[in-house]
């Protein structure tokens, strides 16, 4: 009996790929961050968006990250052959991105000329109105993080810490109060994220994937399960498909804690999967 052939509807990875992706929690070494994007207080890898990015579209689909920070995703985008559009409230990291997309057009030639990576400077709780304003295309992927809540407040915060002796790096996104990071209570600022990617929905492809990379968030002594909460909420727009855990083993242990109470490091991402079914 002949075997069927694979079939690949969703991507071009082969079996052996597709499969290695399927695991519930990875690990992740990325190349050292280049100067321009270190500026930024919370971004992710290229390289970890560009794995992502290959096994949730097939090449020239189009990927979205509503607040693209430095533009991680729209450089893994262009590398993997997509196109990318990347909205961002904060014209600094906007320009950042801008400049970023451009040298890696620049490294890619000819192989890139035809593939979009839009940048744009705007709030994504304005999503209609950017699409209508820019004729965007229909979405066939979304990959993002959002802020951590206003955890970049927290002056204990050991990121935080080693950012204080640096002028020239960021210690929180923005002042602007549209800025979600700068949103003080939890549910007010859970309301407008869930709010900012339920409105995405009218513009994706039917059956297209979400990403959302997020932590639970430790403040007063208590946490605030914000992935958890992120998952049950978006759920309700899109079906929740799983978590990916991105579990990170080159943080250096802080003594939390020590000899009085229960204080994790917590070293792990949630990369949260839906789909828009
Ligand atoms: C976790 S960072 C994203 C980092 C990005 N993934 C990268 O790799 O550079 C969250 C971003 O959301 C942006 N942001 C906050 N509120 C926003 C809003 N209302 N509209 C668009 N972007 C916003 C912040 O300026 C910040 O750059």
């Amino acid at each position: 009996m002949s075997k069927r052939p694979f079939v690949n509807r969703l991507n071009n990875l082969d079996p052996k790929t597709w499969l290695k992706f399927q695991k519930s929690w990875f690990l992740h070494a990325p190349p050292p961050r280049k100067k321009g994007v270190l500026r930024h207080p919370a971004k992710f890898p290229e390289t970890l968006a560009q794995e992502f990015i290959e096994f949730f579209t097939k090449p020239e689909q189009v990927v979205l990250d509503p607040m693209v920070g430095t533009g991680s995703t729209l450089v893994a985008a262009l590398r993997s052959g997509r196109n990318g559009i990347g909205i961002e409230l904060n014209q600094t990291y906007a320009n950042i991105a801008q400049k970023s997309v451009e040298s890696e057009r620049e490294l890619l030639g000819k192989s890139a000329e035809h593939l979009r990576s839009q940048v744009i400077q705007g709030n994504a709780s304005e999503i209609s109105s950017i699409f209508s304003k820019y004729h965007l295309p229909l979405i066939h992927y979304v990959l993002t993080s959002p802020p951590y809540w206003d955890m970049l407040h927290a002056k204990g915060a050991q990121t935080q810490k080693k950012r204080r002796s640096s002028p020239e790096l960021d210690l929180q996104y923005s002042e602007d109060p549209e800025d979600l990071g700068n949103i003080q209570d939890y549910d007010e600022f859970l309301n407008q994220l869930v709010r900012i990617y339920a409105n995405i929905k009218p513009y994706l492809e039917h059956r297209a994937y979400l990403t959302v990379i997020v932590k639970n968030i430790k403040k007063g002594g208590k946490i605030f399960p914000l992935a958890w909460d992120l998952a049950r909420e978006m759920g309700k727009t899109f079906t929740l498909k799983d978590e990916k855990i991105w579990c990170q083993d080159d943080i250096r242990l802080a003594p939390y804690g020590l000899g009085n109470a229960w204080v994790s490091n917590t070293f792990h991402h949630y990369c949260l999967q839906f789909r828009n079914e």
